[in-house]
């Protein structure tokens, strides 16, 4: 049987796994500062729940879903995202009972039935965060600040913000309107997709990432010419507190972003050195989506990062992202009556929090020494017949190479001392 793993997933192997340990400590950190919970979601929710929250017109409801009927015949799909479920769970909880904003964060495996090239997987990783209750545009601006420090704490640099409006259901339904007459004559000139956007859902054209598409919607009237009084004042605000803040940010007009949910603010965070696949981040307001869900209406604002790019960013800046922890010791042994000793050696270090090695392959000294060196210990002790009989081990520091003897009882003061000494 030679099984490999399903395409667009992958194996973060030792090594790897350390540097998204030392990100997600800095997804900790930060949330804390920000003043963010965790919250921990299922990995599969009733299909519904996206269909109606993410829209059933948007390329990931209609074609990039994990959809099965679970064997009590309901259907069930793997989450493709973490806003949804989060309103969900704000809503079955009954959070909105206690202070709002409810002030939520989350991170875990996501799963989309894309074409994996690099930087886009089936399953992968976001770290995502939402704050429910409140319209207030220092919020929206607060969901933009949250990134990029996380970004910069993570050692990544040279990444971009770019900002746009896409309005209310009180003034997008026009803008949609012109655009579908605008496109409408000229739709056999778009790409099949298009052609099948154009009647159903005209914004998701400005997408597109076919050329031929783009020179066609080169000169169409921009939606933040279009917005309603209270979204442009909405939208200035955001602004200025931005300015406030000296976020540099790009305002680009024909950023939609894939779900229907989104109100007024978007925004995307992107690294040019990604390639096709330079998102990094990317978020808005859903004022409507806690009221879709089947709650009473709640204004809200939220984004996520995707990790795996991130990683990718991190690794083409050549990021020294964390120093390899490295263990304090090595206690070699000759077999026989010294085995048990050092294992009973190792344990009681370790109990003390002390990260230590042994030889597990009955290996020559001149073997276990090499090891501990490769493991580049501080300190090896060796366990010799010898010695044990007058209840002493040999201590030998490798940066030096002096040796010492020590009684048995004292290794542990000896060993911890020094560490504290460090
Ligand atoms: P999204 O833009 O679909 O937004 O995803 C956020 C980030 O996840 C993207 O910028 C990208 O870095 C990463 N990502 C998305 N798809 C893939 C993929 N197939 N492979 C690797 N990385 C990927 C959302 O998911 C919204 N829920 C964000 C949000 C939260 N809006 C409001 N609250």
């Amino acid at each position: 049987m030679n099984v490999r793993r399903p395409r667009g997933t992958n194996d973060i192997l030792p090594g790897a796994s350390e540097h998204w340990q030392f990100v997600e400590q800095k997804i900790r950190d930060i949330c804390h500062n920000f003043g963010y919970q965790e919250i921990r979601t299922p990995i599969f929710e009733h299909t519904e729940l996206f269909e109606r929250g993410i829209g059933e017109t948007t390329d990931i409801v209609e074609k990039e879903m994990y959809t099965f009927q679970d064997r009590g015949d309901r259907s069930i799909t793997l989450r493709p995202e973490g806003t949804a479920p989060v309103v969900r769970a704000f809503l079955e909880n009954k959070l909105y009972a206690q202070p709002l904003p409810a002030k939520l964060y989350y991170f875990g495996p996501m799963f989309r039935y894309e074409k994996p090239q690099a930087g886009r997987y089936r399953q992968f990783y976001q770290f995502g965060v939402e704050a429910i209750g409140s319209a207030d545009p220092a919020l929206d601006v607060e969901m933009i600040v949250l990134p990029i420090e996380f970004y910069k704490s993570c050692g990544l640099s040279g990444f971009q913000v770019h900002i746009n409006s896409i309005g209310c259901p009180t003034c997008r339904p026009t803008y949609r309107d012109t655009l579908r007459k605008m496109f409408s004559e000229k739709l056999d000139q778009f790409c099949s997709n298009c052609q099948g956007r154009i009647e159903r859902n005209p914004l998701r054209v400005l997408d597109c990432k076919s050329p031929k598409c783009q020179e066609l919607i080169d000169d169409i009237p921009l939606v933040l010419d279009s917005l309603c009084p209270e979204c442009s004042e909405h939208f200035a605000q955001v602004r200025q507190y931005l300015d406030l803040l000296e976020i540099d940010y790009i305002i680009n007009p024909k950023l939609v972003r894939g779900f229907d949910y989104y109100t007024r603010t978007v925004f995307e965070i992107t690294v040019a050195s990604l390639g096709a696949q330079n998102a990094i981040g990317g978020g808005g307001r859903y004022d409507g989506l806690v009221e879709e869900c089947g709650g009473n209406p709640a204004p809200a604002v939220g984004f996520a990062v995707g990790l795996d790019r991130l990683m990718l960013a991190l690794e083409n800046q050549e990021s020294q992202i964390f120093t390899p922890r490295k263990p304090d010791g090595f206690v070699a042994h000759f077999g026989g009556v010294t085995k048990p000793v050092a294992i009973k050696v190792v344990n009681d270090l370790r109990k003390q929090g002390l990260w230590v090695e042994m030889d597990y392959l009955d290996r020559s000294l001149k073997a276990q020494m090499k090891s501990a060196n490769r493991f580049n210990c501080n300190w090896v002790l060796i366990i010799g017949e010898d010695e044990l009989a007058d209840n002493k081990v040999k201590l030998r520091w490798l940066a030096s190479g002096e040796e010492e003897e020590v009684e048995l009882d004292n290794i542990q003061v000896r060993l911890l001392n020094e560490r504290e000494g460090q």
